[in-house]
């Protein structure tokens, strides 16, 4: 029986949550089904994460590459006591699909086929790419849904034109239902690596899934053509994750369907980059109650996303991403002397020569004792799709896991992969990356009946 040691449940401050959840003392009810069989990834747009992402899993299998980055791949997991001596492999601990077993397919409002579009992406090597040529030339991108008014900065001709937005919507359906067969896929799996859209916030025929499927049949501007891959994917029994931060199924329609449907979700907005050192650097301030009073943050990137993110209204929807995490973590109103006054902004530019080599600059104004000030200087020389593709494996491997172990609805166990992490509404989201780290884990030992690793060391007293 999976329990933890030594832990005293507080009671909760937040309010209650309407529908269960389930706890960690909770037994899985379900035996988790084995991964045989194809694995389907459906990705809506092949652009420069998706590409990288098919290309390096396509390198790997040939031992062209190692997965760095890859939790799935290269993380281990103690389990029992320290001196127990069991440190499995997170893939043999847990049963995940292969790399072998995996099939990719997508849509994108482009043509290129999935060669095409990563040597235009140009961040994997050309010589690494005609190595994995003829597999990447086969997949080829289904039409898109579309709609310039959320995307403003790019227009291609591969769209779905006829009907209303439920029309495209079976539509969709029917590309995943013809992805399925023909690649005889036992399972899939869709993830959003389309461009970011631009913000916008719920409205009424966000509520309901009736009022969403309303609104479908009436083309309602206020539903996203991402809404629609969501809605077809719960629809088809298909778990859902979203890559970028624009709003999708974080919604109480389509987390509604989720829950009916017994489909995972996930979400959102990639953590890479600068977010990804934000997150590990916040919590260390904290940890050691030092103060923090600017924090100026600014980028350069010249790929497409880059682009789609000169315009306002997408960078808004990655603004409140990016935001959202330092008072997450640093709790302002818990520690008013240190963060109350915390300026923080955030700054992306668009600068075409850097292509998907991006520089992210930090400047941290923090103080110490007595308020004495101090400063701190990142200057991060990264690249994008290199730090998110092993984001996208772990990803699929861990909602196709969720959906053969039963389990529905928000996943907020992957929160250790997103910038503004889904969770059940009334609780705040966790952005500290080694708690959800220690959450992702701690996941894994209570699907599999292990004992809970809390870190207190009070095993001992037993
Ligand atoms: N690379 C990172 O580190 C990172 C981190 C966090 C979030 N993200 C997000 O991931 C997403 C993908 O990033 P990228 O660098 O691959 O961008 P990209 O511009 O290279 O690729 C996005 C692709 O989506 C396509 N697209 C746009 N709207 C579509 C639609 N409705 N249907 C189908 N295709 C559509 C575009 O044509 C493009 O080919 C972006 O939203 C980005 O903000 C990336």
């Amino acid at each position: 029986m999976p329990r933890i040691r030594g832990q005293r449940l507080a009671p909760s401050p937040h309010p209650p949550i309407p529908w269960k959840v389930p706890l960690m003392s909770d037994k899985i009810t379900q035996k988790i089904a084995p991964a045989k069989g194809k694995l389907g990834i459906l990705m809506p747009g092949l652009g420069s994460v998706s590409t990288t992402f098919m290309a390096g899993v396509m390198a790997v299998r040939k031992g062209l590459g190692q997965p760095i980055g890859s939790l799935t791949q290269l993380g281990t997991i103690r389990l029992g006591k320290r001196t127990d001596n069991r440190t499995p492999k997170i893939k043999e601990f847990v049963p995940l699909a292969g790399l072998d077993q995996l099939v990719f397919g997508g849509w994108d409002i482009f043509e290129d086929n999935a060669y095409e579009a990563a040597v235009n992406a140009a961040v994997l090597d050309p010589a690494l790419l005609k190595q994995v040529k003829p597999q990447l030339q086969k997949i080829k991108p289904m039409k898109a849904v579309f709609d310039r008014k959320y995307v403003t900065r790019i227009d291609g001709p591969n769209v779905k034109t006829n009907g209303t937005l439920l029309d495209k919507a079976h539509a969709l359906m029917e590309d995943i239902a013809n992805f399925g067969k023909v690649n005889k896929c036992d399972r899939m799996v869709m993830i959003w690596t389309g461009s970011t859209e631009v913000f916008h916030r719920p409205s009424k025929v966000h509520q309901t899934i009736e009022a969403f499927e309303k609104g479908l049949a009436k083309n309602d501007p206020d539903i996203a053509p991402s809404q629609v891959y969501a809605y077809a994917a719960i629809m088809s029994g298909v778990p859902f994750a979203n890559g970028a931060p624009n709003l999708t199924h974080d919604i109480p329609a389509l987390l509604a369907l989720a829950r009916d449907k017994n489909v995972p979700v996930c979400g959102k907005d990639f953590k890479t980059g600068q977010t990804y050192m934000k997150t590990l650097i916040a919590p260390g301030l904290k940890a050691r109650m030092l103060g923090c009073n600017g924090w100026f943050s600014t980028n350069i990137l010249g790929n497409r996303d880059g682009e789609v993110l000169e315009d306002p209204g997408s960078f808004q929807s990655k603004e409140q991403t990016k935001l959202s995490v330092l008072d997450s973590i640093l709790q302002p109103a818990l520690y008013p002397e240190l963060y109350k006054d915390l300026y923080h902004a955030v700054r992306i530019n668009y600068y075409p020569p850097r292509g998907d080599s991006k520089e992210g600059w930090d400047n941290i104004d923090i103080f110490g004792w007595l308020g004495y000030p101090m400063q701190i200087k990142i200057d991060f020389l990264c690249r994008d799709s290199i730090l998110a593709a092993p984001l996208v494996l772990d990803l699929v491997l861990f909602l196709d896991l969720a959906n053969r172990a039963g389990m529905k609805g928000i996943q907020e166990w992957l929160s250790f992969y997103f910038k503004g992490p889904m969770t059940a509404p009334g609780l705040y989201p966790e952005h500290d990356i080694f708690i959800q780290l220690m959450k992702l884990k701690n996941t894994l030992r209570w699907m599999r009946g292990e004992d809970l690793i809390t870190h207190l060391g009070l095993e001992y007293y037993d």
